[in-house]
Parts: structure tokens; C-alpha cells; sequence
């Protein structure tokens, strides 16, 4: 089987890319990915040499390059990682979040029609649920829950899937639809809560909270995420979401103390910023629907999935320290400077 998986050079497709080849060694994984600041070749080094692993420099949004890599290899699946990912930087600028969130989705979703496959799988987000109130720990998202999304991110992401949908109700694509809740692990980039921390934990610099760091999100390690999709383009039914989330809420505020304490830190290097625009409170997953149907849990608890993670960030610091010398700073600037 050959599989495209957009994406792979960042933190969760270049996860489910080492799933893949590990776990099917004979199936054949194309990765097509952008580079965008968020894309990194040196992750997928490992795997570079593989002999049934091929990396194309390429724009999901860009027509011609799609359809000849469709043309060329005939895959059976499709599975799209390929996002703008960062809330912060849709409140900034989300004119390239709709493009490649929506537009990109669309391109790939039509070469699949052209070309013919046996699965397209969008890989979605728990964020297009909106958020939950802090009062009401009774409450979840199921996959019946309405779209109510918050960002231009979020919002993105949701009319991707909704358009996802659409083909699959128009032309009979044959698609799955998975939303997942916030992942950490290795290969995470650090401008997102938990390598930041790690990273400026080492480096002795101010950990910004956002408000008063009361935000909860529902931490899932990658691993499991990446398990979830391989059940789901083998086993899920066509035309159905599936909601895959591992019961693990946590506080910001308590991530960020476990950070310092883990890495032998002081608190005092915790700085209350300015809270982020229409900041979602509670992410909270029902993952019912793919325990059920597909036998899929959590197989990685949040005590032993951080201390891995963090690990990871101690033991690759040349991958993280050239992500943060580079552009990063002058993102980190505009992001944090007098915030
Ligand atoms: P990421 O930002 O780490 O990686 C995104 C990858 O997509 C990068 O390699 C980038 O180069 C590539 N890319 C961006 N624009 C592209 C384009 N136009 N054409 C081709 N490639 C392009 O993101 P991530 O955290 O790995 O997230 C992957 C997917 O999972 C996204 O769709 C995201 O919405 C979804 N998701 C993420 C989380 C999370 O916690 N990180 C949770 C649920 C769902
Ligand atoms: P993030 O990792 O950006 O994921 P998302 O917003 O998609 O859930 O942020 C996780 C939480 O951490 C979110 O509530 C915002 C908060 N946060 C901070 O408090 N400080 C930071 O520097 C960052 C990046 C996030």
C-alpha cells in the first residue's frame, strides 16, 4: 500500500511517519511537506534512506505539484497532517491559516477524486468544538457536539473538516475524520506550551503564562494519536469522525510547575503575561465512540509521557536549540516583548 502523508516533517506526521515504516515495513509512506517554518528535514533523517520512504518538497495548495505526485505514485491513502497549527499566529495573521487549512485540504481532496483512493483521512482538532466551562467537569466533547470554534485556527480547521464532509456526501469520497486533543512528545516545535517551558526551563529564561494559567487541556502523547489514526484508516467506518482524546486534564499553570520541579527549576521563573484573545478555557474529550468501535486507548500515562518528553528535550538539544536560533527569535520577540 502507498500512503501520502502531508505534513511529516512536523511533530505529529514525522510521529506517525516512524509509526508507519516501524510497524509496516512494506508499506510504502510518500511524505509531501512545505518546509514551512514549522517543517523539519533533519527529523525525518532517520528515515531518509528507508527504501520505501520518499520526502517531496511541495505545497498542498499548489495544484500541479499535487496532482503530479498523485499521478506518479497512485496512493491508496491519504492521510493530511499539513496545517498552520499555532492559535497565537492565526490571531496574528490568519489569511495563510485559511489557505493552507482550507484551500490545501480542498486541492488534496480533489486530486484524491481524480486520481481515485481507497481512504482520505483529514486530521482534525478537538479545538473545532469550541471550549467548556471550568465549572462543569461532567461536561465532554462527543463527536456530536456542535462546531463552535473560537480562532481563526480553530476556525480553519472546521471548515476543512466540514468540507471534508461535503465530498464525502457530494462525490462519495471515501473519508474519515479524526479530532484529537492537545499531543506532546518528541519532535514537538517550541513555540507551543510544553517545549517552550522545557526549553526556557533550560535556558534559565521567564516562562510566560498566559492569565492566570487556569486553562485546562486534555494532553494526549503523540504515540497514542499516531496509533489512533493507523486503526482508523484500516478499520474506521467511511464518512464517520472519530474523537480520540486519553482523559488527561491538566491546569497550565500545574504543566508549567511539574516542568520546573522535573527539571530542578525555581517557580520563580514563572511570569503571568497577557492572556491570549478569546483564550479557549477547557478542552475535554469523549473518546467513547473510538474505544468502542476500534478497541483504541490511551496506551501512555501523562506522568511517564512528560518525563520521556522531557527527556527527549534534554538528550536532543542540537534539534530544539537550531529551531530557537533562527526566525524563532523574531517570532518570540513579537510574541512575548512587554506582553
Ligand atoms: P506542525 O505545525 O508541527 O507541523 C505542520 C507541518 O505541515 C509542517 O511540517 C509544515 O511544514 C507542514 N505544512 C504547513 N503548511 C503546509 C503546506 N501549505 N503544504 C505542505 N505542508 C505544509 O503541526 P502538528 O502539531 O504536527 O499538527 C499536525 C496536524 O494535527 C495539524 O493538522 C493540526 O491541526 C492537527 N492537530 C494537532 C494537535 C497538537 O496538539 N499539535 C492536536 C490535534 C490536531
Ligand atoms: P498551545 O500549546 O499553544 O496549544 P493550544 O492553544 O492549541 O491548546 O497552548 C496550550 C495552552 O497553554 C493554552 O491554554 C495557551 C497556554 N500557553 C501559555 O500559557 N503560554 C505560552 O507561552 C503558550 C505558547 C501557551
Amino acid at each position: 500500500m502507498t500512503i501520502i502523508v502531508t505534513g511529516g516533517a512536523g511533530f505529529i506526521g514525522s510521529n506517525f511517519i516512524f509509526h508507519m515504516l516501524d510497524k509496516y515495513p512494506d508499506d510504502r509512506i510518500v511524505c509531501l511537506d512545505k518546509l514551512t517554518y514549522a517543517g523539519n528535514l533533519s527529523t525525518l533523517e532517520p528515515v531518509m534512506d528507508h527504501q520505501n520512504f520518499r520526502f517531496v518538497k511541495a505545497d498542498i495548495c499548489d495544484r500541479e505539484a499535487v496532482f503530479k505526485l498523485f499521478e506518479e505514485e497512485k496512493p491508496q491513502v491519504v492521510v493530511n497532517f499539513a496545517a498552520e497549527s499555532h492559535v497565537d499566529r492565526s490571531i496574528d495573521d490568519p489569511g495563510i491559516f485559511l489557505r493552507t487549512n482550507i484551500l490545501g485540504t480542498q486541492t488534496l481532496m480533489d486530486a484524491c477524486r481524480k486520481y481515485g483512493i481507497v481512504r482520505y483521512h483529514q486530521v482534525s482538532t478537538d479545538e473545532v468544538y469550541g471550549d467548556l466551562p471550568l465549572d462543569r467537569p461532567d461536561l465532554f466533547f462527543t463527536e456530536t457536539t456542535p462546531i463552535h470554534t473560537s480562532s481563526p485556527y480553530s476556525a480553519s480547521k472546521a471548515s476543512a473538516d466540514l468540507l471534508v464532509l461535503a465530498y464525502h456526501r457530494t462525490y462519495g469520497l471515501p473519508v474519515t475524520i479524526s479530532r484529537c486533543s492537545n499531543n506532546y512528545g518528541p519532535y514537538h516545535f517550541p513555540e507551543k506550551l510544553i517545549p517552550l517551558m522545557i526549553a526556557n526551563c533550560l535556558n534559565d529564561k521567564p516562562l510566560p503564562v498566559y492569565g492566570e494559567g487556569l486553562n485546562v487541556r486534555d494532553w494526549l502523547y503523540v504515540e497514542d494519536h499516531c496509533k489512533a489514526i493507523d486503526l482508523i484508516i484500516r478499520k474506521g467506518r467511511v464518512g464517520e469522525v472519530y474523537n480520540i482524546g486519553g482523559h488527561n486534564e491538566m491546569r497550565n499553570i500545574d504543566i508549567v510547575k511539574l516542568i520546573c520541579k522535573t527539571l530542578g527549576k525555581p517557580e520563580s521563573l514563572i511570569t503571568y503575561v497577557a492572556d491570549r484573545k478569546g483564550h479557549d478555557m477547557r478542552y475535554a474529550i469523549d473518546p467513547a465512540k473510538i474505544d468502542r468501535e476500534l478497541g483504541w486507548k490511551p496506551e501512555t500515562m501523562f506522568n511517564d509521557g512528560i518525563v520521556k518528553t522531557i527527556q527527549w528535550y534534554l538528550d536532543h538539544r542540537a534539534w530544539w536549540e537550531e529551531i530557537i536560533s533562527g526566525e524563532y527569535q523574531q517570532y518570540y520577540e513579537n510574541m512575548y516583548r512587554g506582553r
